[in-house]
């Protein structure tokens, strides 16, 4: 069986999921337009994973996936977290934070996995890493189809090895965090998705600079098996992501992104701005830390509408990007006329 058979979807595209963006009104808005829509529950508690789900269920019933952040064994260095607290003490003066607590978090990902078994999804998907063998052994139980994250060919190898059902190889263009786990190479989807068919059986899911129809149909034709777009979606009409964020989506022309730590600590890719500026070269705490430190300088940033000091994640192909309903979007993809 193909995988759109497999995942019950009409077109082989997957909306990304997109933790912070994807509310349930944008989610279900993806699957009644006929692609696989996801929920981005990395930043979620199990409760708001919870409604969420519940959420998207009550307003579609088709099918959709909750994606999560698997987590770290990193290692908390004091005097580390401080520098980095320091060093983003210039940028907290600017939009008027002289002082600011950043309560460390906590990842929620065993009490999200309990909460995907009790509420029935079917689909999991999985970035940061690959769970581990008993996470794994009890979703297959309860029958949920596993998805893994690669940005090269190892990780492929052993999302497969472990056991996912399928995989997303996200190439370097892609917008947001990079899903890597073994190594922080960066190969473009050119690359990634060849050698990637090669070297595994499972179906492969083409990540990273979808832009419009003729991509979609290359990869398609390349052996990928559906497509998962981001940026491509993010200045949906119905998508979750702050206006401000929408606007420079909209506004973009070329690829005005870049990667940086500087957010969170992990490598993501976004629109260059004065806060990836300022972090040049300065101290960084590992991810998840540097996270929770530039939390509250996001949120203020965000409230202000100071777009400056907001982490505008979007891809390489920003520029193609086009606003519209999800529909009219989707509608892009697949060649039907715009509504
Ligand atoms: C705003 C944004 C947030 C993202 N958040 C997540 C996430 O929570 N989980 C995940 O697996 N991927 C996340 N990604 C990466 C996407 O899954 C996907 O790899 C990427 O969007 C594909 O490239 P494109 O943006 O060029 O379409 C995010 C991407 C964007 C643009």
């Amino acid at each position: 069986m193909t995988l759109p058979k497999n995942l019950g979807i009409e077109h082989p595209i997957i909306q990304a999921p997109m933790a912070g963006i994807t509310t349930p009104e944008f989610v279900a808005a993806c699957a009644e337009a006929g692609v696989l829509g996801s929920i981005g529950a990395g930043y979620l508690s199990a409760e708001a994973t919870r409604d969420s789900i519940r959420e998207v269920k009550r307003l579609t019933n088709k099918p959709f996936a909750v994606n999560l952040f698997v987590p770290e064994q990193t290692e908390m260095d004091q005097e580390q977290l401080r520098q980095a607290y320091l060093a983003l003490h210039p940028i907290g003066k600017k939009i008027g934070l002289p002082f600011w607590k950043a309560p460390l978090s906590e990842s929620s990902f065993d009490a999200q996995i309990a909460v995907i078994i009790d509420e029935g999804v079917n689909i999991c998907s999985f970035t940061f890493g690959l769970p581990d063998e008993t996470v794994i052994r009890d979703l297959k139980e309860h029958g949920v189809y596993l998805i893994g994250t690669a940005t090269n060919v190892e990780e492929a190898i052993l999302a497969e090895k472990v056991g996912m059902d399928a995989v997303v190889v996200q190439g370097k263009e892609a917008g947001g965090h990079r899903g890597s786990f073994l190594s922080e190479e960066l190969i473009t989807l050119d690359e990634l998705l060849p050698s990637s068919i090669e070297a595994v059986r499972i179906p492969i899911i083409a990540a990273g600079g979808i832009a419009n129809r003729e991509q979609l149909e290359l990869q398609l034709s390349r052996g990928a098996q559906a497509v998962q777009i981001g940026t491509a979606l993010l200045a949906a009409d119905e998508s979750g992501a702050h206006p401000l964020h929408k606007e420079a989506v909209l506004a973009a022309t070329g690829n005005s992104t870049v990667l940086t730590k500087a957010f969170s600590g992990k490598p993501a890719r976004g629109i260059r701005n004065q806060f990836i500026d300022m972090m040049e070269g300065v101290p960084i705490a590992p991810y998840p830390y540097q996270n929770d430190l530039t939390k509250k300088i996001r949120a203020e940033a965000a409230s202000k509408g100071n777009l400056e000091f907001m982490s505008l994640w979007a891809g390489e192909r920003v520029g193609e990007t086009a606003g519209g309903t999800v529909e009219e979007i989707v509608g892009r993809f697949v060649g039907k006329a715009d509504g």
